[in-house]
């Protein structure tokens, strides 16, 4: 697929002379999955073919399509000469399969993580986050889409037919040398890639058509919208469907963040139209805008980071690629549906359960609160530093404080969040959903979250979180916790080998069983609802989709026979 597309961008003279169709990955679905990181070569330009990497393929890699409540198997090999890492963002897995900068993929080697898909319905992405390297492997072309499903968002009309009604859509902006080879720490990324296709078009029924935005920059923010202001719904955001769709002419998405939205092209058969970005309307403060600093435009106060003015894109309009609207398909889709989800952010904590987060720059004035480096709380990121213990279930209440000229997209891995608020006000509708992304504005911008620590404990594994500006990420933008099981419980068999934790649970209950035994999990009634067989390894249950209440656990083997009592809560 990628081969003929690629073929084409080197037929077709690009940038302005024509148009190349929006490269498409293979979706791949299943309970295992293989993902080799290799090395490759695009012809963007006639005549230069660009070193890349990428999963599978030359470029990125294949869209990965995952079952809430399926036990998934990756197997992920490093052909790539120097060390990865392999990161699910948004994805709620324990630490030690986060793929974080501790787990390195070393050349040549094989990382099989195994998990349970604990998520909603929503895009996701993943991507290296080796440390220091982030930046530059993403760029070469290291990211691919992951997209979770389940029944709740199966439930509702809405098109669902990949790379038919369906598309996911990565945008990225990328700067080149003169021999066309991808630059990085740089501020001259002028060029615009969705899903490592220059210029591109993309043909769309007239229907409901359904776009998956990721921006996968490496600090570009965009102001999207499409050409005449035709309005669009985000139904989704990084984590999870929206209570309900909301319709915008403009859609703010900052580095790492995700949208869904629905487009109704039914009366726009036979048109073709630009997606855009209208970067002329961002406020000042932002990587994108005519400013990126918040300082304001002139005067003693005034900032700009060295070379960024000269990026065209900086300040101005500009496109992202084309629609091609042509006939409707079978079984199209013609309505926006009125309700989605509904989302319960948690209740705000009685006890002070508020964590401070200050962005600063070690150095003083205009110029270091602009350039960075930027630290959190005074501290550069360090591998060998947990900055936060955070007990098991907590919820709480994440306080940023930016302290510096420029905007920065907070990231934090494990949970999803609900935004409270941003300077101080509540967020807009379309940001009321599950987040894993916000950008916190600059200049003694402040903006809250609420979050809850479940399911997973692991003292030795750390999460990070950071800046998704990934040059600032690398620069040390980031820290890490760790949650601590500290109000698990833990069922032991009267055989000292079986293990039951957490209990009570919410989620994700762990058994460690009996070599050689059945595993049996039963509601209050006996009734069967799961079956397991286990070499006396730990098995993951997965009882979100449960009612509260009690269940059973019943292990046995050959010689022995045992029942165990588990509470389920919400
Ligand atoms: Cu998208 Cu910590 O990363
Ligand atoms: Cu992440
Ligand atoms: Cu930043």
């Amino acid at each position: 697929m990628e081969r003929i597309i690629f073929i084409l961008a080197a037929i077709i003279p690009s940038m302005g002379f024509g148009q190349n169709p929006l490269f498409v990955p293979d979706p791949l679905s299943g309970k295992s999955f293989s993902l080799s990181l290799q090395n490759g070569q695009v012809e963007f330009y006639p005549g230069f073919n660009t070193h890349t990497i990428g999963y599978n393929q030359d470029i990125l890699g294949p869209t990965l399509i995952l079952e809430k409540g399926s036990n998934i198997t990756f197997n992920v090999t490093n052909n790539l000469s120097e060390q990865t890492t392999l990161h699910w963002h948004g994805l709620h897995v324990p630490a030690a399969d986060d793929g974080s900068p501790h787990t390195i993929i070393e050349p040549g080697q094989l990382w099989s993580p195994s998990f349970t898909i604990l998520d909603k319905s929503a895009t996701y992405w993943y991507h290296p986050h080796l440390h220091e390297q982030t930046e530059e492997q993403v760029t070469r072309g290291a990211a691919g889409f992951i997209i979770v499903r389940d029944d709740e968002e199966a439930q509702l009309i809405l098109p669902r037919t990949y790379g038919v009604d369906d598309f996911p859509i990565a945008v990225q902006t990328r700067a080149f040398d003169a021999n066309k080879e991808f630059l990085w720490n740089t501020t001259e990324d002028d060029i615009v890639m969705c899903n490592g296709t220059l210029d591109p078009v993309l043909d769309v029924p007239a229907q409901v058509i359904r776009l998956r935005l990721l921006n996968g920059s490496t600090q570009r923010v965009y102001n999207l919208g499409f050409e005449d202001d035709l309005i669009f719904f985000q139904i989704a955001t990084d984590g999870g469907l929206l209570n309900a769709p909301v319709s915008l002419k403009r859609l703010r998405l900052a580095p790492g963040e995700r949208a869904e939205v629905l487009l109704d092209l039914s009366t726009h058969q036979g048109q073709s139209f630009s997606f855009m970005s209208f970067a002329s309307e961002l406020p000042n403060g932002i990587y994108g805008a005519s400013n990126p600093s918040g300082h304001g435009s002139s005067g003693m106060m005034a900032g700009s980071i060295s070379g960024y003015n000269n990026n065209s894109l900086n300040g101005n309009d500009f496109k992202i690629m084309q629609f091609q609207v042509s006939a409707s398909t079978a079984n199209p889709i013609f309505t926006i549906p009125s309700t989605l989800t509904s989302n319960t952010p948690y209740a705000e904590p009685s006890a002070n359960n508020t964590r401070e987060f200050y962005f600063q720059s070690p150095h003083m004035g205009p110029q270091g609160m602009l350039n960075g480096p930027f630290a959190i709380n005074g501290q550069l990121f360090n591998l060998n530093v947990i900055n936060h213990e955070i007990p098991l279930n907590n919820i709480e209440i994440w306080e940023l404080v930016n302290m510096t000229a420029i905007s920065h997209p907070f990231h934090i891995h494990d949970v999803q969040f609900y935004i409270l608020d941003i300077n101080g006000n509540p967020p807009p509708a379309n940001m009321q959903g599950r987040k894993d992304v916000v950008l916190v504005p600059p200049m003694f911008g402040t903006v809250r979250f609420i979050t809850k620590f479940e399911d997973f404990a692991d003292e030795n594994a750390p999460y990070m979180y950071h800046c998704h500006m990934l040059n600032h990420e690398d620069g040390g933008m980031m820290g890490q916790f760790v949650v601590v099981g500290t109000t698990t419980s833990t069922t032991k068999g009267g055989e000292n080998s079986i293990l039951i934790y957490p209990n009570p649970v919410a989620n994700l209950v762990h058994v460690q069983g009996l070599p050689n035994s059945t595993i049996r999990l039963q509601n209050l009634s006996g009734q069967l609802l799961e079956e397991r067989v286990s070499l006396g390894n730990e098995e993951q249950f997965n009882l979100a989709e449960f009612a509260s209440g009690i269940y059973y656990f019943n292990i046995r083997n050959a010689e022995q026979n045992f029942t165990y009592k588990v509470i389920k809560y919400d």
